[in-house]
């Protein structure tokens, strides 16, 4: 059976490509491999984003160009988002005042939307930002998850305020916090001595023993 053709453009170069098949290959098939950048081809590293437009009327959107497929009328427009070097996370304590201190940007905000807009994985971004602003680090590390770093939503933002590198931060010192409290925990556990504890918990003062037990509960270790 013949293979439908259609035709499309890419960076206003018309194109008749096969309908239904992965736009980056429709250009590899063209030999136009360098239209659109490529990296993973499995959605997961960002590179190949691009924004669409149709001809019958239905809104335009961000994508992936590895994972959309080619369809009849429809206009894409690549660019290249240079990367930025990455602030590295803290191990502990993230809180608001550190992530402000790493990007003094946060507050520029204007809760224009247009991130959200952008994003081609349907995360969030301006709501996050203001999560980021309520110091709710755990939520902002969910919005985030399917995040693939393509840079769309700092590429749109006239405001400099570069939201995926800020929500890497966030889970980055979230993660390297956790294994740090994690290793602490276990470094006082291997200093817990059986006989002292129980010598210390049946002579101890009731509000020593309460302090100590309060520590306890924090870090999952006695002090030394
Ligand atoms: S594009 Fe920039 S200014 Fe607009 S909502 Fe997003 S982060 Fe805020
Ligand atoms: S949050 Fe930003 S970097 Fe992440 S996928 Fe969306 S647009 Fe791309
Ligand atoms: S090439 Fe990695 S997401 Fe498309």
């Amino acid at each position: 059976m013949a293979k439908k053709e259609i035709e499309i453009k890419v960076s206003g170069k018309k194109l008749q490509v096969e309908s239904g098949i992965p736009l980056i290959k429709a250009l590899w098939s063209e030999g136009l491999p360098e239209e659109i950048q490529t990296g993973c081809m499995g959605g997961a590293c960002g590179a190949c984003t691009v924004t669409v437009r149709y001809s019958d009327g239905r809104k335009g959107k961000s994508d992936l160009a590895c994972m959309m497929l080619t369809e009849e009328g429809m206009e894409v427009f690549p660019y290249r988002i240079e990367a930025v070097s990455q602030i590295p996370p803290l191990s502990i304590n993230p809180n608001l005042q550190n992530l402000k201190k790493s990007f003094p940007t946060l507050d520029r905000c204007t809760k224009c939307g247009s991130c959200t807009a952008a994003c081609p994985m349907d995360i969030p971004v301006m709501d996050s930002i203001s999560r980021m602003q309520g110091n709710e680090f755990d939520k902002v590390a969910e919005d985030f998850v399917s995040c693939v770093h393509c840079g769309l939503c700092r590429f749109v933002c006239e405001d400099n305020v570069k939201p995926h590198n800020m929500a890497l931060w966030i889970r980055r010192s979230l993660a390297s916090s956790e294994e740090k409290l994690e290793t602490q925990k276990s470094d006082s556990f291997s200093n817990v001595d059986e006989t002292e504890e129980w010598t210390f918990l049946l002579s101890a003062d009731p509000k020593e023993r309460l302090k100590r037990a309060e520590v306890f509960r924090e870090t999952g270790g006695v002090p030394k």
